[in-house]
């Protein structure tokens, strides 16, 4: 069930029950690597999802996508990070192919060592080892918003869909949705990253915990109190309320993400449709749920 390679790796290392392949990075690609290595650490420090965990995120991201789609079939996980998703679709899928460009990758041999039917990667959105219209589903979360262009690197995961085959993506949303309060809170947050981002590994790890404290928390709190009084209406339009049911290990690592990471770019809805229907997808469908936004398409 797995995938030939179109291209020869330039060595192959052995963690534990699984092997890595690693090819080529062209650091003139379509690559930030100040990003990538930035997330190597942050993955390599949050590394362990129970698989309660794993479960009800991937829930929300997979809300848009039926199961048969990838029953038994084959998946590939663009920038698969820890491969938390990897293991979630590995429960149904035929086949799993989890690709990274980042040392995540060891992290990853480590969540999914006894996952048989996953395989993985280490190698860049730009050069994807793979036939053309080899995978019956490929989905890329979280990801492509930290490529320089991120619909070039869209087209290159579009390229290795079956036709017919669908693709999923989450990018981040420019609070295309939200109200005022809501975006310049956001504004002065993402100040807070450009500076944060710049700090030595150590001082940014403690940074973004505090932060975690002091920003995931208190918003946390009052949403929590909001559905403890039967508004939950009003508390979903409280920032970060989609974080009121996690645990604080993931607000602790998400704080990470976000405050800790030099490139990321922002998409409303209609951009981010437009640069799927250009990848040549069609059958677009928004999750009207958080995360925003994720959708699927399917390639003609
Ligand atoms: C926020 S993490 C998301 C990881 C995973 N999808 C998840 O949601 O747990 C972003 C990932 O994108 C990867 N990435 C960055 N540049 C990339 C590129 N050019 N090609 C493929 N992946 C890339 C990073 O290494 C990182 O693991």
């Amino acid at each position: 069930m797995e995938n030939n390679f179109t291209a020869s790796p330039l060595k192959i290392i052995e963690k534990g029950e699984k092997k890595i392949y690693s090819f080529n990075i062209e650091p003139q690609g379509n690559i930030d690597l100040t990003t990538v290595s930035s997330f190597g650490e942050e993955w390599q420090k949050f590394d362990s999802f129970s698989e309660k965990e794993i479960a009800q995120i991937g829930d929300d991201y997979f809300d848009i996508v039926s199961d048969e789609l990838y029953a038994g079939k084959s998946v590939l996980d663009m920038g698969c990070g820890t491969g938390r998703w990897t293991k979630y679709v590995a429960r149904k899928a035929g086949f799993v192919e989890a690709m990274d460009p980042s040392d995540a990758v060891f992290s990853a041999a480590y969540l999914l060592a006894e996952n048989k039917n996953i395989r993985i990667s280490k190698a860049s959105v730009d050069q994807i080892p793979f036939p053309d219209n080899s995978f019956d589903l490929v989905f890329s979360l979280g990801v492509l918003h930290h490529i320089p262009d991120t619909e070039a690197a869209m087209k290159k995961c579009v390229y290795k869909v079956k036709p017919g085959g669908h693709f999923l993506v989450y990018l981040y949303y420019n609070l295309d949705n939200r109200g005022a309060v809501f975006k310049l809170i956001f504004h002065l947050s993402n100040l807070l990253r450009r500076c944060i981002c710049r700090l030595p590994s150590l001082l940014k790890k403690l940074v973004c915990d505090i932060l975690a404290i002091l920003i995931y928390l208190p918003f946390v709190a009052v949403t929590r109190l909001l559905r403890f009084l039967g508004l939950e209406k009003l508390s979903s339009k409280v920032p970060l309320s989609w974080y009121a049911d996690k645990t604080f290990r993931v607000i602790r690592n998400d704080s990470l993400d976000r405050f800790g990471t030099p490139l990321e770019q922002r998409f409303s809805r209609k951009q981010i449709s437009d640069m799927m229907t250009n990848c040549g997808l069609y059958n677009i469908v928004f999750s009207d749920k958080e995360p925003f936004w994720h959708a699927l398409g399917q390639k003609r």
